[in-house]
């Protein structure tokens, strides 16, 4: 049997005085597509931020892809980096790049490819998140949002990671936006075999994406299973984030 992609065992995070995570447990297998939910500050992004090794956790222990996330020296970490890729919340794109030289920016930052395979993989990345050719040539300043998410995610998927990380990417679409980037998600997941992990609070992406949801309140990931199996969860929070009238028309239009 092959390692969990990722294995968060017992973590606990604490800011100040405050435990933001407490005794919290996931394990995301290979292929899996996962939608993170939960309240404004429940801290989904802290826990993406301790995946990817950017935070270390108070207490606890993550393992990526079967190896401890830290203290397997320098070009172990770096090695493990390569293989998950990250849009975050507010991931804005370098505004003084051009859309060509986002997506090569982590191609050139490993220094292996020359510039003529460069341009050749940064092509094939836009194409992969439906932007054409002459997009290349555009300033960030130039794009619609949904453009800019493309990008990102195209950055993102530049070192063909295994595992994507997505903080609330359609925060700040419109729903036929929202739509297209969830449609793009889960066919790269299709064709790529990617695992996901996808943080968002909007009832629509979730119903779009059909993955299974996890949902961190009290501290932990309280529940973990399918919208159906979430949503037979008796729980305030789960109540108010999908019974209310607005996410039954949600979860009926997919
Ligand atoms: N580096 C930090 N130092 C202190 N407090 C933080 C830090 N990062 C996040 N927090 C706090 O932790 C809580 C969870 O934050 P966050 O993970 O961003 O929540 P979410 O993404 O679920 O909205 C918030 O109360 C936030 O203010
Ligand atoms: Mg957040």
């Amino acid at each position: 049997m092959t390692a969990p992609v990722i294995d968060i065992r017992d973590l606990s995070t604490r800011f100040g005085e405050v435990w933001i995570h407490r005794h919290l447990n996931l394990q995301v297998e290979q292929g899996d597509v996962v939608a993170l939910v939960g309240g404004s500050g429940s801290g989904k992004t802290t826990l993406l931020r301790q995946i990817i090794g950017l935070l270390h956790p108070t207490l606890g222990d993550i393992r990526l892809f079967g190896e401890p996330l830290f203290g397997g020296g320098v070009h172990r970490e770096q090695a493990l980096r390569r293989r998950f890729g990250v849009l975050f919340q507010h991931g804005a794109l370098f505004s003084a790049f051009n859309v060509f030289d986002n997506v090569a920016f982590p191609l050139r930052e490993l220094g292996c490819f020359d510039e003529a395979m460069i341009h050749d993989l940064v092509m094939l990345k836009l194409s992969m998140v439906e932007l054409l050719p002459r997009h290349a040539r555009l300033m960030p300043a130039e794009l619609s949002g949904g453009m800019v998410k493309r990008v990102a995610l195209a950055r993102a998927l530049a070192l063909e990671p295994e595992l994507l990380l997505l903080d609330e990417p359609t925060a700040g679409l419109d729903p036929d936006r929202s739509d297209s980037f969830v449609r793009l998600v889960r066919q790269l997941d299709k064709e790529l075999g990617l695992t996901v992990v996808l943080v968002t609070h909007d009832l629509d992406t979730l119903a779009a994406l059909e993955s299974r949801v996890a949902v961190l309140a009290e501290q932990h990931i309280l529940a973990l299973g399918s919208i159906e199996e979430i949503m037979a969860v008796d729980h305030p929070f789960i109540r108010n984030f999908f019974l209310s009238d607005r996410s039954r028309r949600a979860l009926e239009t997919h």
